[in-house]
Protein backbone atom coordinates (compact mmCIF):
# COMPACT_ATOMS: atom_id res chain seq x y z
CA UNK A 1 0.00 0.00 0.00
CA UNK A 2 1.18 3.21 -0.69
CA UNK A 3 1.88 5.83 2.23
CA UNK A 4 -1.43 8.31 3.44
CA UNK A 5 0.95 11.51 2.09
CA UNK A 6 0.97 9.70 -0.93
CA UNK A 7 -2.83 9.42 -1.43
CA UNK A 8 -3.37 12.68 0.07
CA UNK A 9 -1.33 14.41 -2.54
CA UNK A 10 -2.86 12.30 -5.34
CA UNK A 11 -6.22 13.29 -4.13
CA UNK A 12 -5.53 16.47 -4.20
CA UNK A 13 -5.61 16.58 -7.69
CA UNK A 14 -9.28 15.00 -7.79
CA UNK A 15 -11.62 18.32 -8.34
CA UNK A 16 -14.55 17.63 -6.50
CA UNK A 17 -18.11 19.09 -6.72
CA UNK A 18 -18.90 20.43 -2.70
CA UNK A 19 -21.41 19.54 -0.95
CA UNK A 20 -23.46 19.32 2.24
CA UNK A 21 -24.75 16.30 3.48
CA UNK A 22 -27.86 16.59 5.94
CA UNK A 23 -30.09 14.55 8.27
CA UNK A 24 -32.21 14.90 11.18
CA UNK A 25 -32.03 12.13 14.17
CA UNK A 26 -34.69 13.00 16.90
CA UNK A 27 -35.63 16.22 16.15
CA UNK A 28 -32.48 18.13 15.63
CA UNK A 29 -30.43 18.83 12.16
CA UNK A 30 -26.94 17.35 11.66
CA UNK A 31 -24.79 17.58 8.60
CA UNK A 32 -21.13 18.03 7.25
CA UNK A 33 -19.38 19.18 3.93
CA UNK A 34 -18.08 15.90 1.97
CA UNK A 35 -17.11 15.91 -1.40
CA UNK A 36 -17.06 12.08 -1.53
CA UNK A 37 -20.51 11.97 -3.22
CA UNK A 38 -20.90 10.14 -6.84
CA UNK A 39 -23.59 9.08 -8.99
CA UNK A 40 -23.96 5.36 -8.94
CA UNK A 41 -27.69 4.66 -11.30
CA UNK A 42 -30.59 6.26 -12.88
CA UNK A 43 -32.17 2.66 -12.58
CA UNK A 44 -33.05 3.07 -9.85
CA UNK A 45 -31.62 6.98 -9.43
CA UNK A 46 -29.32 6.59 -6.68
CA UNK A 47 -26.57 8.15 -5.23
CA UNK A 48 -23.47 7.25 -2.95
CA UNK A 49 -21.63 9.12 -0.26
CA UNK A 50 -18.86 8.16 1.88
CA UNK A 51 -18.93 9.49 5.50
CA UNK A 52 -16.51 8.91 8.04
CA UNK A 53 -17.69 6.79 10.80
CA UNK A 54 -16.54 8.79 13.44
CA UNK A 55 -17.87 11.83 12.12
CA UNK A 56 -21.57 12.77 14.33
CA UNK A 57 -23.09 12.98 10.60
CA UNK A 58 -22.02 9.40 9.54
CA UNK A 59 -23.18 8.28 13.37
CA UNK A 60 -26.73 10.08 12.77
CA UNK A 61 -27.17 9.06 8.92
CA UNK A 62 -26.29 5.07 10.13
CA UNK A 63 -29.20 5.44 12.75
CA UNK A 64 -31.96 7.95 10.75
CA UNK A 65 -31.23 5.93 7.29
CA UNK A 66 -32.29 9.32 5.13
CA UNK A 67 -30.36 12.41 4.08
CA UNK A 68 -30.29 15.00 2.03
CA UNK A 69 -27.27 15.94 -0.34
CA UNK A 70 -26.65 19.65 -1.44
CA UNK A 71 -24.63 20.67 -3.91
CA UNK A 72 -22.97 23.49 -2.97
CA UNK A 73 -23.40 26.67 -5.33
CA UNK A 74 -20.22 29.24 -5.79
CA UNK A 75 -21.76 31.10 -3.32
CA UNK A 76 -21.62 28.77 -0.73
CA UNK A 77 -18.40 29.02 0.45
CA UNK A 78 -18.51 29.82 4.12
CA UNK A 79 -21.61 27.22 4.58
CA UNK A 80 -18.33 25.10 3.50
CA UNK A 81 -15.98 26.00 5.76
CA UNK A 82 -18.44 26.09 8.59
CA UNK A 83 -19.69 22.26 7.46
CA UNK A 84 -16.20 21.02 7.93
CA UNK A 85 -15.80 21.44 11.47
CA UNK A 86 -17.67 19.18 13.80
CA UNK A 87 -21.40 19.92 14.97
CA UNK A 88 -19.68 19.70 18.73
CA UNK A 89 -20.64 22.73 20.19
CA UNK A 90 -21.98 24.76 17.42
CA UNK A 91 -25.44 25.35 15.84
CA UNK A 92 -24.16 24.67 11.73
CA UNK A 93 -27.88 25.65 10.80
CA UNK A 94 -28.38 28.86 12.54
CA UNK A 95 -26.93 30.94 9.75
CA UNK A 96 -28.72 29.72 6.00
CA UNK A 97 -31.86 29.05 4.92
CA UNK A 98 -33.25 25.61 5.27
CA UNK A 99 -35.85 23.64 4.85
CA UNK A 100 -37.19 20.44 5.66
CA UNK A 101 -37.82 17.65 2.74
CA UNK A 102 -40.26 15.30 2.41
CA UNK A 103 -38.09 12.84 4.11
CA UNK A 104 -37.40 14.95 6.75
CA UNK A 105 -33.57 16.22 6.16
CA UNK A 106 -32.67 19.50 5.91
CA UNK A 107 -32.47 20.84 2.14
CA UNK A 108 -29.83 24.56 1.56
CA UNK A 109 -32.18 26.45 -0.07
CA UNK A 110 -29.04 28.18 -2.13
CA UNK A 111 -27.79 25.14 -3.35
CA UNK A 112 -27.76 24.80 -7.40
CA UNK A 113 -29.06 21.38 -6.82
CA UNK A 114 -30.73 19.03 -3.53
CA UNK A 115 -31.42 15.05 -3.48
CA UNK A 116 -33.35 13.88 -0.69
CA UNK A 117 -32.81 10.15 -0.25
CA UNK A 118 -33.32 7.30 1.75
CA UNK A 119 -30.59 4.97 2.58
CA UNK A 120 -30.07 1.79 0.88
CA UNK A 121 -27.19 -0.12 1.91
CA UNK A 122 -24.26 0.72 4.24
CA UNK A 123 -21.26 -1.24 3.83
CA UNK A 124 -18.17 -0.16 6.52
CA UNK A 125 -15.21 0.14 4.62
CA UNK A 126 -12.30 1.00 6.68
CA UNK A 127 -12.88 4.21 8.54
CA UNK A 128 -15.71 5.22 6.83
CA UNK A 129 -19.45 4.17 5.80
CA UNK A 130 -19.89 3.94 2.01
CA UNK A 131 -23.77 4.30 1.82
CA UNK A 132 -25.54 4.06 -1.14
CA UNK A 133 -29.06 5.83 -1.19
CA UNK A 134 -32.16 5.68 -3.08
CA UNK A 135 -33.59 9.69 -4.83
CA UNK A 136 -37.12 10.02 -3.65
CA UNK A 137 -37.04 13.62 -4.79
CA UNK A 138 -35.06 16.44 -6.27
CA UNK A 139 -35.19 20.08 -6.27
CA UNK A 140 -33.34 22.16 -8.80
CA UNK A 141 -32.33 26.06 -8.63
CA UNK A 142 -34.17 27.38 -11.63
CA UNK A 143 -31.81 30.53 -11.51
CA UNK A 144 -28.37 29.44 -10.21
CA UNK A 145 -25.73 26.43 -11.79
CA UNK A 146 -22.38 27.41 -10.85
CA UNK A 147 -20.99 24.56 -8.49
CA UNK A 148 -18.39 24.98 -6.31
CA UNK A 149 -15.21 22.71 -6.44
CA UNK A 150 -12.61 21.84 -4.20
CA UNK A 151 -8.86 20.90 -5.71
CA UNK A 152 -5.59 21.29 -4.34
CA UNK A 153 -6.68 22.53 -1.06
CA UNK A 154 -8.62 25.81 -2.96
CA UNK A 155 -11.93 26.41 -3.77
CA UNK A 156 -13.03 26.91 -7.41
CA UNK A 157 -15.26 27.64 -10.58
CA UNK A 158 -15.55 25.03 -13.48
CA UNK A 159 -14.85 27.11 -16.95
CA UNK A 160 -14.82 25.22 -19.79
CA UNK A 161 -11.95 24.74 -22.06
C1 LIG B 1 -13.70 20.09 0.99
C2 LIG B 1 -14.01 19.07 2.08
C3 LIG B 1 -14.50 17.83 1.73
C4 LIG B 1 -14.82 16.87 2.71
N1 LIG B 1 -15.31 15.66 2.32
C5 LIG B 1 -15.64 14.73 3.25
C6 LIG B 1 -16.22 13.49 2.85
O1 LIG B 1 -16.48 13.24 1.67
N2 LIG B 1 -16.55 12.60 3.84
C7 LIG B 1 -16.30 12.85 5.17
O2 LIG B 1 -16.60 11.99 6.00
N3 LIG B 1 -15.76 14.02 5.57
C8 LIG B 1 -15.43 14.97 4.64
N4 LIG B 1 -14.90 16.18 5.04
C9 LIG B 1 -14.64 16.42 6.48
C10 LIG B 1 -15.91 16.74 7.28
O3 LIG B 1 -16.62 17.83 6.72
C11 LIG B 1 -15.49 17.08 8.72
O4 LIG B 1 -14.83 15.98 9.31
C12 LIG B 1 -16.62 17.54 9.65
O5 LIG B 1 -16.04 18.15 10.80
C13 LIG B 1 -17.55 16.45 10.12
O6 LIG B 1 -18.53 17.08 10.95
P1 LIG B 1 -19.47 16.26 11.96
O7 LIG B 1 -18.59 15.46 12.88
O8 LIG B 1 -20.25 17.32 12.68
O9 LIG B 1 -20.34 15.37 11.13
C14 LIG B 1 -14.59 17.16 4.08
C15 LIG B 1 -14.08 18.43 4.43
C16 LIG B 1 -13.80 19.37 3.46
C17 LIG B 1 -13.29 20.73 3.85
Amino acid sequence: LIEKSEFKEGMRRLAASVCIVTTELDGQKIGCTATAVCSLSDTPPSLMVCLNQASLTGKAVSKSKKLCINICSTEDEATSNLFAKSSNDLDKFQNNDWETTQSGSPRLRSSIAAFDCIVDNIAIAGSHFAITSLIQDISISPDKNEALLYAGGSYGKFSSL
